[in-house]
Parts: structure tokens; C-alpha cells; sequence
């Protein structure tokens, strides 16, 4: 079929670097609901992303690679920092690393769903984690030295989280909020380990 042809010609164009779809309404305005099932009809296999997607996914995937990459150098250090944590605010302090290595945990699973939701592939290999990632993983040699790493790490992550969201915009919503959440989080990580690094005299 002739306009089946011509569907797939117009999804190649929307993975490099999308024109507008001719069916999708111009900013501002609104589509009729014929024009809205035509469209939603094409390309089913995109799943979830359909021709009025607005970002360059290729950017937007690379960007949540990074960030899948950021988020498990982060669990791996604060593990390592949970289980080598000793000194006499140890147990305090590492309960405090413990917990947030499973919500940094929990942020790679949402980033690497939404990859896939994306049509992308969620990249979980060890070779080259540590250069993608933009956190670094810095052992420490005492309690302070951790929690001082992992602060850095923090606001390297709420600095690079910030620009994304701001590149995201109105241009992938759905990825944006999710982003909007995981930065808040690690503003209160951020949060918690200045004052663990202020609020005692750590030995
Ligand atoms: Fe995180
Ligand atoms: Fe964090």
C-alpha cells in the first residue's frame, strides 16, 4: 500500500530530526479528534511515542543514558560508603548512605524504563560507566571524606538534572517531570549530607 510507504518515510524523518508532522497541529493549536486517531494510528510500534513527539529523542536518550549512568555510580558508591563506613557516628551515617543508595537505585529503574518507553536501550554495561557517568566514584578514605565526595557527587547530579529539565521543557513533558522528581530527591540528599557534614564534629 502506497500510504503505507509514505508513513514510514515520515517516521524515519521523526527519529533524525523532526520536521513537523504534517498531522500535527502547529504550537498553539489544537487537533480535531479525526486528525488525533489518524495519527495515533501511525506507527503503532513506536509505542509511546507518537508523531506529535517534540524532542530529538537521540538527544533525550543519550541525556538519560547519562543520567542511568550517574544514577549507578552513585548506588556503587554509596554502598561502598555504607559497608566500609567505621567511627563512632558510623551507624548513624551509614544508615543515612544505605538509604540513599536504594533511592538512587530506584531512580536508574524509572530512567531506564522510560528509555524503553522511549524505544531506546537502557545502557547498563560496566565498560565505560564511570566516563559516562557525570559523578565520580570516590571510595574515601574516612567518614568525612565520604560524605564530602558523595555531597559533590549530589551537586554535580542537581546541576546536570537542572539543565535537563530545562532542555526538556514542553518538548518531552512526561521525561521532564520525572527528571523534576528525581532532582528533589537529590536536593534533599544533597541537603542531608551538608548536614551531617556541618552538624557534628564526624571522627
Ligand atoms: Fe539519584
Ligand atoms: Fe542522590
Amino acid at each position: 500500500m502506497a500510504s503505507t510507504e509514505s508513513l514510514d518515510q515520515d517516521q524515519q524523518l521523526s527519529t533524525t530530526q523532526a520536521p513537523a508532522h504534517p498531522l500535527v497541529a502547529a504550537p498553539g493549536q489544537l487537533s480535531d479528534v479525526a486528525t488525533l486517531r489518524q495519527r495515533a494510528r501511525q506507527s503503532i510500534e513506536e509505542g509511546a511515542v507518537t508523531p506529535g513527539y517534540d524532542a530529538d529523542r537521540g538527544t533525550v536518550l543519550r541525556l538519560l543514558n547519562e543520567a542511568l549512568a550517574t544514577e549507578l555510580v552513585c548506588t556503587l558508591r554509596y554502598k561502598r560508603h555504607y559497608f566500609t563506613a567505621k567511627g563512632t557516628d558510623a551507624q548513624a551515617v551509614a544508615a543515612e548512605f544505605l538509604e540513599h543508595a536504594k533511592e538512587e537505585e530506584e531512580h536508574a529503574d524509572r530512567i531506564a524504563e522510560r528509555i524503553v518507553q522511549l524505544g531506546g536501550e537502557p545502557d547498563f554495561s560496566p565498560h565505560g560507566l564511570a566516563e559516562r557517568s557525570h559523578a565520580e566514584y570516590v571510595a574515601g578514605s574516612n567518614l568525612r571524606e565520604m560524605i564530602r565526595e558523595d555531597l559533590i557527587a549530589e551537586r554535580i547530579a542537581i546541576e546536570s538534572y537542572r539543565e535537563m529539565v530545562r532542555y526538556l521543557a514542553d518538548r518531552d513533558p512526561t521525561t521532564r517531570r520525572m527528571m523534576e522528581d528525581i532532582l528533589a530527591t537529590e536536593e534533599e540528599h544533597a541537603d542531608d549530607l551538608a548536614d551531617l557534614l556541618t552538624g557534628r564534629d564526624l571522627r
